[in-house]
């Protein structure tokens, strides 16, 4: 059989440990997953009552051009649905757009750490990768810039940037652009949008009608609580968006989170609940490293990455006994860090009194 070689030097996606896993493993009734950034407040209630309402023939396929959902997303940001490239997850886009404008022959310019698929698919393609370390959590937007040459293809922006949660300003980040070729395209990761509350965020909607070689992209994995359906989105300018399309599968996004996204869209006030309480988290984190001489990067998503200067492993295992399972900064670039998702006021509590057991033991 003929493996790429670069195939071969890849190891496969390796999922967490299941609630049910940790439960059995440790006797505990309770468990607390902190591990994804997945929403502790599940979804809104319209979805469950849309995906109840309305019968579905499973025997059909899904729209293929997701209309109701583009539709959706076109009255929401009031832009045209040709607009829009739909994804299983914004995993997908940023696979469409490796598998698109990637080869042996390019190269592709990103932070690190930062979200491990530019890299996993940029590899999966036979491109050369090239990583500018962040200085203190942010993307080194200068460096990026300067890294570009005459084969680059895709620069990468992850803002806010997992797994420092430090998001870009409006004014560093019209710089970067103003500094990249119009043929080099640029993806600003957007997945942790509607948890920003930095008022020097940029807009990333009029960045896409001046500059042409940006593509948004967006999921509704993480504010609108809807991981298990698999749906994101690319926003980017006609040309670029049918650029892509050809990659796209023809049924890639499925009639269920279709209809669920559309149902998601149209209950603001639950993603502002979530962005409030969010932001309560954050700073209840963010007072407890100061009084405990923690130090974390200032997060504008909904995770915080605090440093515990102790083995990560160690701080995971040890927090895991205590019914929590956050993500160990080992295999994210940080071994001394734990990357903790938000949950509830409550879970937040209960995490950190947790923590303090640990720590002052
Ligand atoms: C920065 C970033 N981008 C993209 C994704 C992918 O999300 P999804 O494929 O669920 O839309 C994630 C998920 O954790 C993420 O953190």
């Amino acid at each position: 059989m003929y493996i790429k070689d670069q195939v071969k030097k890849l190891t496969p996606y390796k999922p967490g440990k299941t609630v049910d896993d940790v439960k059995k493993e440790l006797g505990l009734s309770e468990i607390i997953k902190l591990a994804s950034n997945e929403n502790p407040f599940g979804s809104s209630q319209k979805v469950g009552e849309a995906l109840t309402a309305h019968a579905m023939n499973y025997a059909i396929y899904p729209d293929g051009g997701g209309s109701v959902l583009r539709g959706a997303l076109a009255d929401f940001y009031q832009l045209p649905g040709n607009q829009f490239i739909l994804g299983n997850g914004s995993d997908e886009i940023i696979q469409i757009i490796s598998r698109a404008m990637l080869d042996s022959s390019k190269n592709t310019v990103m932070a690190a750490p930062t979200f491990p698929q530019y890299k996993h698919n940029a590899v999966i393609e036979g491109a050369e990768v090239i990583e500018i370390p962040l200085i203190n959590g942010r993307h080194n937007l200068d460096e990026m810039a300067q890294a570009v040459n005459e084969d680059t293809a895709v620069v990468w922006v992850c803002s806010p940037n997992n797994p420092t949660g430090i998001s870009i300003s409006d004014h560093d980040l019209k710089q970067f652009l103003n500094k990249i070729p119009q043929d080099v395209v640029v993806v600003l990761d957007e997945a942790y949008f509607e948890y920003v509350t930095a008022d020097d965020y940029y807009n990333a909607l009029e960045l896409i009608q001046d500059y042409p070689n940006l593509i948004v992209t967006r999921t509704f994995s993480k504010a609108y609580g809807l991981a298990g359906f698999r749906v994101g989105y690319g926003i980017a300018q006609p040309e670029l968006i049918q650029a892509l399309e050809p990659v796209r599968e023809p049924f890639n996004t499925n009639s269920l989170a279709h209809l669920a996204a559309a149902s998601a869209m149209k209950d603001q006030q639950f993603i502002q609940y979530c962005r409030e309480q969010n932001r309560e988290g954050i700073e209840k984190f963010e007072q407890f490293c100061t009084e405990h001489g923690l130090s974390y990067f200032p997060s504008q998503g909904n995770f915080i990455l605090v440093h515990f200067n102790r083995d990560a492993d160690e701080m995971f295992q040890a927090l895991m006994q205590k019914g929590i399972i956050a993500r160990s900064g080992q295999a994210l670039g940080y071994p001394k860090s734990l990357r903790i998702t938000i949950g509830t006021g409550e879970q937040v509590d209960k995490t950190l009194e947790s923590i303090r057991e640990i720590i002052t033991q």
